[in-house]
């Protein structure tokens, strides 16, 4: 705390001195006045940011000591926040004769966050950045977005095997928990457009959450029906149940239902967010319906042909 009232105190001195030659200068009114006002403003300006940055950390630090520091969250496009911080520092940089590189893949990519806070982390590491490279160095500022995700393979499947062999794949470890598995496709093929894959991820996903909420006794029922152009593939189970008001939330990242009758089971809370963007993709549906200590069913309706 004594270095930083140290530095605090700096460029309050300078801010002293500077108004002195102005007040000085000021009364003299002499012809090169101008210039040397134009001189001494740049000092406070610079000084007057300087010692801004320096309060905003003080404060904040001892904000994240005592558990304020809270962001305003929002949607806010990610790349062009990163973009222009970075646009900000680049003359400041060249002053040492350093080049500030930005890429991305992406234009766009919005993201829940507070771009306050992450400017100012950004300013934290490229101020560290650019002053430890050396001159005529190069500083790259990258930002990717992982698109592994943005696309499926699309093929004509089987959807009826497809979630069989993803309930078969999971049955032993769902009967050492004493719970009983129910397979019931009402019909015994059924070819539709989608990734195998993915849809495969999103069984798994479900009937291992399905799983992972009954107690021992109970069951779980993979139930499929043939709506002609479209298939609807219902996971049910006779579990813990989710509250009404946590329905839409479950969808969102690491959202997981913390309330007196339900215990956090481990897992990330990204299982549900992966299934829905699948779903998304393959320009399907979900659904849930449940109710406390009764069981929750998710149901996936997905088209025939997708385009
Ligand atoms: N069948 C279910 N019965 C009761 N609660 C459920 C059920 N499925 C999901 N939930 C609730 O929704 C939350 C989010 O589910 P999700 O699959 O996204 O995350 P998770 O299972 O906790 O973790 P992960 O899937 O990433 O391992 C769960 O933590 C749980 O509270
Ligand atoms: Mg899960």
């Amino acid at each position: 705390m004594s270095n930083i009232s140290h530095e605090l105190r700096t460029p309050i001195n300078i801010f002293y001195s500077t108004i002195q030659h102005l007040d000085i200068s000021l009364i003299k009114s002499d012809k090169d006045f101008k210039e040397m006002y134009r001189k001494y403003r740049k000092t406070l300006h610079v000084n007057c940011k300087r010692m801004l940055r320096l309060i905003n950390n003080v404060v904040d630090i001892s904000k994240i000591e005592t558990g304020i520091l809270k962001g305003k969250f929002d949607y806010y496009n990610l790349i062009s926040i990163v973009e222009d911080v970075t646009l900000s520092v680049v003359n400041y940089a060249q002053l040492k004769s350093i080049n500030i590189q930005f890429d991305t893949n992406e234009e766009e990519f919005i993201a829940k966050c507070d771009p306050s806070m992450i400017e100012r982390a950004l300013l934290n590491l490229l101020s560290n950045a650019i002053k430890f490279t050396p001159e005529n160095k190069n500083i790259y500022v990258n930002i990717y977005v992982n698109d592994d995700f943005a696309e499926i393979n699309i093929k004509d499947e089987d959807i009826v095997y497809i979630v069989e062999e993803a309930a078969l794949s999971l049955k032993d470890y769902i009967e050492n928990k004493n719970i009983e598995l129910v397979i019931e496709p009402d019909m015994e093929e059924k070819i539709i457009q989608c990734d195998k894959y993915e849809i495969e991820r999103c069984i798994v996903n479900l009937i291992s959450n399905a799983a992972k909420f009954t107690p021992k006794g109970g069951r779980i029922d993979v139930v499929m029906k043939d709506l002609g152009d479209q298939v609807e593939i219902l996971i049910k189970d006779t579990g813990i149940g989710i509250d009404e008001k946590y329905h839409n939330s479950i969808f969102d990242r690491f959202n997981q239902v913390i309330d007196e009758h339900s215990e956090v089971k481990g897992g990330s809370g990204l299982g549900l967010t992966i299934t829905k963007h699948i779903i998304d993709l393959h320009k399907g549906q979900i659904f849930v319906s449940s109710e406390i200590n009764k069981g929750s069913t998710f149901k996936i309706v997905l088209k025939e042909k997708i385009n």
